[in-house]
């Protein structure tokens, strides 16, 4: 009896990994919805940006912007969309993510992948997810960004110290620049 409901369980996650390969994205063309979009992500970068620019400034290494970063993050976003309409919600992800609370759904992934395949990273792409659309902000690795995301031997001891632990399945080190690192992705209800 347990040996069936294995392999039922194990068929089910079988039919559900399938289901979502083929998931098709609705791509549509709402340059509207587009630059409502970008000014909500423009406006996250704008939220973060200053802490970690002072951070930064203060220590070179990183070290201190590393703390800063993995402290208050998520908060800076959560009060960011606290300052939005109520149909809108910011968010950030990327296929080698770093918080585990950034991980893709499907929908993310697929497109992160598209926008990888096509080499296109600064035309905003929108989504049509029924009852909302989502726009997609690509977030290009920029030199500044290596300090932190770069190759991980050259990090300094204390800040590998601080990534391992905070984030022990880390994905998001040996980036160079001009590659893809993720996305912020505006979802504005219907
Ligand atoms: C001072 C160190 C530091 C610098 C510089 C830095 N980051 Fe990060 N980054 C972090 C940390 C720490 C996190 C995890 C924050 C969290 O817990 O959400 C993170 C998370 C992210 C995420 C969210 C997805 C994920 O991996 O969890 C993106 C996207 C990102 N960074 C892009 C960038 C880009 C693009 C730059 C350069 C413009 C940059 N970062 C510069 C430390 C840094």
């Amino acid at each position: 009896m347990k040996k069936l409901s294995l392999t039922s369980a194990i068929l089910a996650s079988f039919l559900t990994t399938s289901i979502m390969a083929t998931e098709t994205v609705n791509y549509v063309e709402n340059p509207q919805i587009a630059a409502k979009g970008m000014a909500q992500a423009k406006g996250l970068i704008g939220a973060i940006k200053p802490a970690l620019m002072a951070a930064m400034k203060k220590d070179k290494t990183g070290v201190e912007g590393t703390v800063m970063c993995s402290e208050a993050a998520q908060e800076m976003t959560a009060n960011y969309n606290k300052t939005l309409p109520e149909d809108s919600k910011v968010r950030r992800t990327a296929l080698k993510y770093r918080n585990p609370e950034n991980k893709p759904d499907t929908t993310d992934l697929a497109v992160m992948e598209h926008i990888v395949a096509e080499g296109n990273f600064s035309k905003p792409l929108v989504v049509d997810m029924g009852n909302a659309f989502r726009v997609y902000k690509t977030l290009p690795v920029h030199k500044p960004c290596l300090v932190c995301h770069g190759d991980k031997e050259k990090m300094p001891a204390k800040m590998k110290e601080i990534l391992e632990k905070k984030y022990p399945a880390d994905l998001a080190t040996g980036f160079k620049e001009h590659e893809f690192r993720g996305v912020i992705i505006s979802e504005i209800k219907k």
